[in-house]
Protein backbone atom coordinates (compact mmCIF):
# COMPACT_ATOMS: atom_id res chain seq x y z
CA UNK A 1 0.00 0.00 0.00
CA UNK A 2 1.23 3.63 -0.89
CA UNK A 3 0.34 6.40 1.12
CA UNK A 4 -0.70 10.68 0.18
CA UNK A 5 -0.35 13.08 3.26
CA UNK A 6 -2.41 16.32 2.42
CA UNK A 7 -0.10 19.02 3.59
CA UNK A 8 -1.04 21.76 1.37
CA UNK A 9 -4.41 23.87 1.94
CA UNK A 10 -5.29 27.65 2.79
CA UNK A 11 -3.64 27.60 6.60
CA UNK A 12 -6.42 30.41 7.09
CA UNK A 13 -7.94 29.51 10.10
CA UNK A 14 -4.09 29.71 11.97
CA UNK A 15 -3.97 33.21 10.27
CA UNK A 16 -1.49 35.47 10.79
CA UNK A 17 1.10 32.88 11.48
CA UNK A 18 0.43 30.67 8.19
CA UNK A 19 -0.17 33.72 6.34
CA UNK A 20 4.10 33.12 6.21
CA UNK A 21 4.65 29.28 6.84
CA UNK A 22 2.82 26.55 6.00
CA UNK A 23 0.85 25.04 9.00
CA UNK A 24 2.06 21.55 8.83
CA UNK A 25 5.85 22.75 9.42
CA UNK A 26 5.03 24.71 12.60
CA UNK A 27 5.99 22.67 15.47
CA UNK A 28 3.25 20.21 17.52
CA UNK A 29 5.59 20.58 20.61
CA UNK A 30 9.16 19.15 19.66
CA UNK A 31 8.90 18.37 16.15
CA UNK A 32 6.44 19.75 13.20
CA UNK A 33 3.24 18.79 12.22
CA UNK A 34 4.07 16.70 9.34
CA UNK A 35 5.87 14.33 11.31
CA UNK A 36 2.87 12.89 12.91
CA UNK A 37 1.07 11.29 10.17
CA UNK A 38 4.23 10.38 8.35
CA UNK A 39 5.17 8.27 11.03
CA UNK A 40 1.71 7.27 11.27
CA UNK A 41 2.45 5.74 7.85
CA UNK A 42 5.44 4.58 8.44
CA UNK A 43 4.48 2.57 11.60
CA UNK A 44 2.14 0.51 8.78
CA UNK A 45 5.75 -0.28 6.74
CA UNK A 46 4.12 2.75 3.87
CA UNK A 47 7.09 3.26 2.40
CA UNK A 48 6.17 5.24 -0.79
CA UNK A 49 4.55 8.61 0.41
CA UNK A 50 2.77 11.31 -1.88
CA UNK A 51 2.81 15.00 -0.04
CA UNK A 52 0.06 17.14 -1.79
CA UNK A 53 1.68 20.21 -1.31
CA UNK A 54 1.43 24.20 -2.30
CA UNK A 55 3.40 25.38 -5.03
CA UNK A 56 4.73 27.71 -2.64
CA UNK A 57 5.87 25.28 -0.08
CA UNK A 58 7.59 22.25 -2.09
CA UNK A 59 10.79 23.52 -1.75
CA UNK A 60 10.05 24.04 2.46
CA UNK A 61 9.26 20.70 2.48
CA UNK A 62 12.01 19.21 0.47
CA UNK A 63 14.23 21.35 2.85
CA UNK A 64 12.97 19.31 6.05
CA UNK A 65 12.16 15.83 4.38
CA UNK A 66 14.10 15.65 1.12
CA UNK A 67 13.33 12.49 -0.32
CA UNK A 68 12.63 10.49 2.58
CA UNK A 69 15.76 8.56 1.64
CA UNK A 70 17.04 9.25 5.25
CA UNK A 71 14.21 7.47 6.84
CA UNK A 72 14.57 4.58 4.44
CA UNK A 73 11.25 5.53 2.70
CA UNK A 74 10.48 7.60 -0.85
CA UNK A 75 8.82 10.63 -0.89
CA UNK A 76 7.49 12.64 -3.84
CA UNK A 77 5.74 15.75 -3.71
CA UNK A 78 2.62 16.41 -5.89
CA UNK A 79 1.93 20.14 -6.23
CA UNK A 80 -2.38 21.18 -5.79
CA UNK A 81 -1.93 24.69 -7.72
CA UNK A 82 -5.22 25.97 -5.66
CA UNK A 83 -6.69 24.71 -2.29
CA UNK A 84 -9.69 22.93 -4.06
CA UNK A 85 -10.57 20.27 -1.33
CA UNK A 86 -9.52 17.07 -0.27
CA UNK A 87 -10.83 14.88 -2.90
CA UNK A 88 -8.49 16.58 -4.96
CA UNK A 89 -5.50 14.94 -3.52
CA UNK A 90 -6.63 11.90 -4.88
CA UNK A 91 -7.18 13.02 -8.59
CA UNK A 92 -3.34 14.55 -8.38
CA UNK A 93 -1.99 11.67 -7.14
CA UNK A 94 -3.83 9.08 -9.58
CA UNK A 95 -1.47 8.59 -11.98
CA UNK A 96 1.28 7.17 -8.66
CA UNK A 97 -1.15 5.14 -7.10
CA UNK A 98 -3.78 4.14 -10.20
CA UNK A 99 -5.75 0.90 -9.09
CA UNK A 100 -3.86 0.57 -6.07
CA UNK A 101 -5.27 0.88 -2.19
CA UNK A 102 -4.10 3.81 -1.19
CA UNK A 103 -3.85 5.43 3.08
CA UNK A 104 -5.34 8.92 2.88
CA UNK A 105 -4.11 11.09 5.63
CA UNK A 106 -4.60 14.68 6.61
CA UNK A 107 -1.55 16.46 7.35
CA UNK A 108 -2.67 18.39 10.16
CA UNK A 109 -4.25 15.24 12.36
CA UNK A 110 -2.81 13.57 15.22
CA UNK A 111 -3.96 10.58 16.48
CA UNK A 112 -2.43 8.16 19.59
CA UNK A 113 -3.35 5.03 21.71
CA UNK A 114 -2.97 1.82 22.59
CA UNK A 115 -2.63 -0.50 20.13
CA UNK A 116 -3.02 2.02 16.97
CA UNK A 117 -1.07 0.52 14.73
CA UNK A 118 -2.59 -2.87 15.31
CA UNK A 119 -6.20 -1.48 15.14
CA UNK A 120 -4.78 0.37 11.87
CA UNK A 121 -2.79 -2.65 10.29
CA UNK A 122 -6.15 -4.73 10.33
CA UNK A 123 -8.00 -1.92 9.02
CA UNK A 124 -5.36 -1.92 6.25
CA UNK A 125 -5.90 -5.43 5.79
CA UNK A 126 -9.40 -5.45 5.34
CA UNK A 127 -9.53 -2.99 2.19
CA UNK A 128 -6.58 -4.51 0.77
CA UNK A 129 -8.60 -7.94 1.15
CA UNK A 130 -11.78 -6.99 0.88
CA UNK A 131 -11.83 -3.28 -0.70
CA UNK A 132 -14.28 -0.48 0.18
CA UNK A 133 -13.12 2.50 2.09
CA UNK A 134 -12.38 2.18 5.79
CA UNK A 135 -12.70 5.32 8.24
CA UNK A 136 -12.51 6.13 11.81
CA UNK A 137 -15.27 8.20 13.94
CA UNK A 138 -14.43 10.34 17.11
CA UNK A 139 -17.18 11.50 19.72
CA UNK A 140 -16.43 15.46 19.34
CA UNK A 141 -18.54 18.11 21.47
CA UNK A 142 -18.58 20.73 18.27
CA UNK A 143 -19.80 18.38 15.19
CA UNK A 144 -20.20 21.24 12.96
CA UNK A 145 -16.29 21.68 13.17
CA UNK A 146 -16.12 17.90 11.11
CA UNK A 147 -17.53 15.76 8.58
CA UNK A 148 -20.26 14.03 10.47
CA UNK A 149 -21.41 10.35 10.11
CA UNK A 150 -24.80 9.30 11.31
CA UNK A 151 -25.49 5.58 11.97
CA UNK A 152 -28.35 3.36 12.34
CA UNK A 153 -29.55 1.25 15.68
CA UNK A 154 -27.01 -1.88 14.44
CA UNK A 155 -24.20 0.74 13.64
CA UNK A 156 -24.58 0.64 9.79
CA UNK A 157 -23.60 4.11 8.25
CA UNK A 158 -26.79 6.38 7.13
CA UNK A 159 -24.95 9.46 5.80
CA UNK A 160 -22.31 11.54 5.93
CA UNK A 161 -21.78 15.44 5.92
CA UNK A 162 -19.50 17.47 5.45
CA UNK A 163 -19.66 20.51 8.37
CA UNK A 164 -23.52 20.31 9.16
CA UNK A 165 -25.18 23.46 10.60
CA UNK A 166 -27.63 20.72 12.16
CA UNK A 167 -25.39 17.62 12.57
CA UNK A 168 -27.36 14.09 13.02
CA UNK A 169 -24.72 12.95 15.65
CA UNK A 170 -21.49 13.91 17.33
CA UNK A 171 -19.16 11.57 15.50
CA UNK A 172 -16.58 13.32 13.41
CA UNK A 173 -14.82 11.42 11.32
CA UNK A 174 -11.15 12.25 11.60
CA UNK A 175 -8.33 12.27 8.87
CA UNK A 176 -7.30 8.62 8.36
CA UNK A 177 -9.28 7.05 5.82
CA UNK A 178 -8.00 3.85 3.59
CA UNK A 179 -9.29 3.48 0.00
CA UNK A 180 -9.49 0.76 -2.02
CA UNK A 181 -8.33 1.20 -6.30
CA UNK A 182 -12.04 2.70 -6.85
CA UNK A 183 -10.95 5.75 -5.07
CA UNK A 184 -9.28 7.35 -8.42
CA UNK A 185 -12.55 6.65 -10.12
CA UNK A 186 -14.84 7.22 -7.77
CA UNK A 187 -13.36 10.75 -6.83
CA UNK A 188 -14.02 12.07 -10.71
CA UNK A 189 -18.00 11.68 -9.55
CA UNK A 190 -17.46 14.21 -6.58
CA UNK A 191 -18.85 18.06 -7.23
CA UNK A 192 -17.78 20.95 -5.53
CA UNK A 193 -19.59 21.87 -2.54
CA UNK A 194 -21.27 24.95 -1.23
CA UNK A 195 -18.46 25.85 -0.25
CA UNK A 196 -16.51 25.11 -3.52
CA UNK A 197 -14.40 23.00 -2.17
CA UNK A 198 -14.19 18.85 -3.71
CA UNK A 199 -14.95 16.91 -0.26
CA UNK A 200 -13.45 14.05 1.66
CA UNK A 201 -16.81 13.58 3.24
CA UNK A 202 -18.03 13.29 -0.84
CA UNK A 203 -16.18 10.69 -2.04
CA UNK A 204 -16.96 8.85 1.55
CA UNK A 205 -20.62 9.41 0.27
CA UNK A 206 -19.21 7.30 -3.23
CA UNK A 207 -18.46 4.56 -1.18
CA UNK A 208 -21.56 4.72 1.02
CA UNK A 209 -23.79 4.32 -2.53
CA UNK A 210 -22.55 0.85 -2.84
CA UNK A 211 -22.43 -0.39 0.29
CA UNK A 212 -18.63 -0.39 0.75
CA UNK A 213 -17.93 2.31 3.34
CA UNK A 214 -16.89 1.03 6.97
CA UNK A 215 -16.64 3.51 9.83
CA UNK A 216 -15.22 2.60 12.78
CA UNK A 217 -15.90 4.38 16.33
CA UNK A 218 -12.62 4.89 17.99
CA UNK A 219 -13.32 4.29 21.93
CA UNK A 220 -12.04 5.56 25.22
CA UNK A 221 -8.18 4.87 24.71
CA UNK A 222 -7.82 6.92 21.91
CA UNK A 223 -7.11 10.82 21.42
CA UNK A 224 -7.33 12.76 18.79
CA UNK A 225 -6.25 16.00 17.57
CA UNK A 226 -7.27 18.53 14.10
CA UNK A 227 -4.28 20.72 14.86
CA UNK A 228 -5.98 23.14 12.67
CA UNK A 229 -6.88 25.88 15.03
CA UNK A 230 -5.20 27.70 17.21
CA UNK A 231 -6.68 25.67 20.54
CA UNK A 232 -6.38 22.32 19.33
CA UNK A 233 -3.00 23.19 18.06
CA UNK A 234 -2.13 24.08 21.52
CA UNK A 235 -4.07 21.29 23.21
CA UNK A 236 -2.41 18.94 20.63
CA UNK A 237 1.49 20.32 21.66
CA UNK A 238 0.55 19.92 25.64
CA UNK A 239 -0.76 16.46 25.20
CA UNK A 240 2.16 15.66 23.47
CA UNK A 241 4.58 17.03 25.57
CA UNK A 242 2.43 15.33 28.70
CA UNK A 243 2.95 12.07 26.96
CA UNK A 244 6.17 11.92 26.14
CA UNK A 245 7.76 12.99 29.74
CA UNK A 246 5.64 10.63 31.56
CA UNK A 247 6.26 7.53 29.08
CA UNK A 248 10.12 8.79 27.95
CA UNK A 249 9.04 7.60 24.93
CA UNK A 250 8.61 10.28 21.47
CA UNK A 251 5.18 10.60 19.49
CA UNK A 252 5.53 10.73 15.91
CA UNK A 253 9.41 10.41 15.66
CA UNK A 254 9.86 9.02 11.94
CA UNK A 255 13.85 8.60 12.57
CA UNK A 256 12.50 5.89 15.78
CA UNK A 257 10.21 4.30 13.62
CA UNK A 258 12.50 4.01 10.35
CA UNK A 259 14.99 2.64 13.10
CA UNK A 260 13.13 -0.16 14.85
CA UNK A 261 11.50 -1.04 10.73
CA UNK A 262 15.42 -1.95 10.58
CA UNK A 263 14.85 0.64 7.18
CA UNK A 264 17.78 2.45 8.53
CA UNK A 265 21.04 1.32 10.60
CA UNK A 266 22.32 2.52 14.05
CA UNK A 267 24.70 4.46 12.14
CA UNK A 268 22.04 6.36 10.32
CA UNK A 269 20.53 7.15 13.07
CA UNK A 270 23.25 8.42 15.02
CA UNK A 271 24.37 10.37 11.90
CA UNK A 272 20.91 12.14 12.27
CA UNK A 273 21.44 12.54 16.02
CA UNK A 274 24.79 14.36 15.17
CA UNK A 275 22.85 17.09 13.83
CA UNK A 276 20.35 17.51 16.56
CA UNK A 277 22.86 17.16 19.42
CA UNK A 278 21.54 20.00 21.23
CA UNK A 279 18.40 19.15 21.47
CA UNK A 280 16.12 16.25 23.47
CA UNK A 281 14.84 15.36 20.09
CA UNK A 282 18.63 14.23 18.89
CA UNK A 283 20.01 13.08 22.54
CA UNK A 284 16.72 10.53 22.00
CA UNK A 285 17.74 9.16 18.93
CA UNK A 286 21.19 8.98 20.67
CA UNK A 287 19.60 6.75 23.06
CA UNK A 288 17.32 4.98 20.65
CA UNK A 289 20.50 4.19 18.79
CA UNK A 290 22.30 3.05 21.91
CA UNK A 291 19.35 1.18 22.70
CA UNK A 292 18.85 2.54 25.95
CA UNK A 293 15.37 3.37 24.97
CA UNK A 294 12.96 0.95 26.13
CA UNK A 295 10.52 -0.49 23.02
CA UNK A 296 6.84 -0.24 24.67
O1 LIG B 1 -9.84 16.70 10.83
C1 LIG B 1 -10.90 15.94 10.35
C2 LIG B 1 -11.73 16.73 9.38
O2 LIG B 1 -10.85 17.19 8.34
C3 LIG B 1 -12.87 15.87 8.79
O3 LIG B 1 -13.81 15.55 9.78
C4 LIG B 1 -13.56 16.61 7.65
O4 LIG B 1 -14.50 15.76 7.05
C5 LIG B 1 -12.54 17.04 6.61
O5 LIG B 1 -13.15 17.80 5.58
C6 LIG B 1 -11.45 17.88 7.24
O6 LIG B 1 -12.01 19.11 7.67
P1 LIG B 1 -11.12 20.40 7.95
O7 LIG B 1 -11.97 21.61 7.83
O8 LIG B 1 -10.39 20.24 9.22
O9 LIG B 1 -10.10 20.35 6.72
P2 LIG B 1 -8.89 21.35 6.45
O10 LIG B 1 -9.33 22.39 5.51
O11 LIG B 1 -8.27 21.78 7.73
O12 LIG B 1 -7.88 20.41 5.69
C7 LIG B 1 -7.40 19.21 6.25
C8 LIG B 1 -5.94 19.01 5.81
O13 LIG B 1 -5.81 18.92 4.39
C9 LIG B 1 -5.00 20.10 6.25
O14 LIG B 1 -3.85 19.47 6.74
C10 LIG B 1 -4.75 20.91 4.99
C11 LIG B 1 -4.94 19.92 3.88
N1 LIG B 1 -5.55 20.43 2.63
C12 LIG B 1 -6.77 21.06 2.71
C13 LIG B 1 -7.42 21.49 1.59
C14 LIG B 1 -8.77 22.15 1.64
C15 LIG B 1 -4.95 20.23 1.43
O15 LIG B 1 -3.84 19.66 1.36
N2 LIG B 1 -5.58 20.67 0.29
C16 LIG B 1 -6.80 21.29 0.31
O16 LIG B 1 -7.32 21.64 -0.78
Amino acid sequence: MKAIILAGGSGTRLYPTTQIINKHLLPIYNKPMIYYPLSLAMLLKIKDIYMVVNPQDKSLFEKLLGDGSQFGIRIQYVIQEKPRGLSEGILLCSPYIEHEPVLYLLGDNILYGHDLPKLLESAKKEVESSGGAYCFGYYVHDPERFGIVEFDEQGNVLSIEEKPKKPKSHYAVIGVYFFDGQACKLAQNVKPSARGELEITSLLEEYLKLGKLKVKLLGRGFAWFDAGTYESFLEAGNFVATIERKTGLMIGCPEEVAFRNGWISKEDLLKLAKKMDKTDYGKYLRRLAEEEVHAF
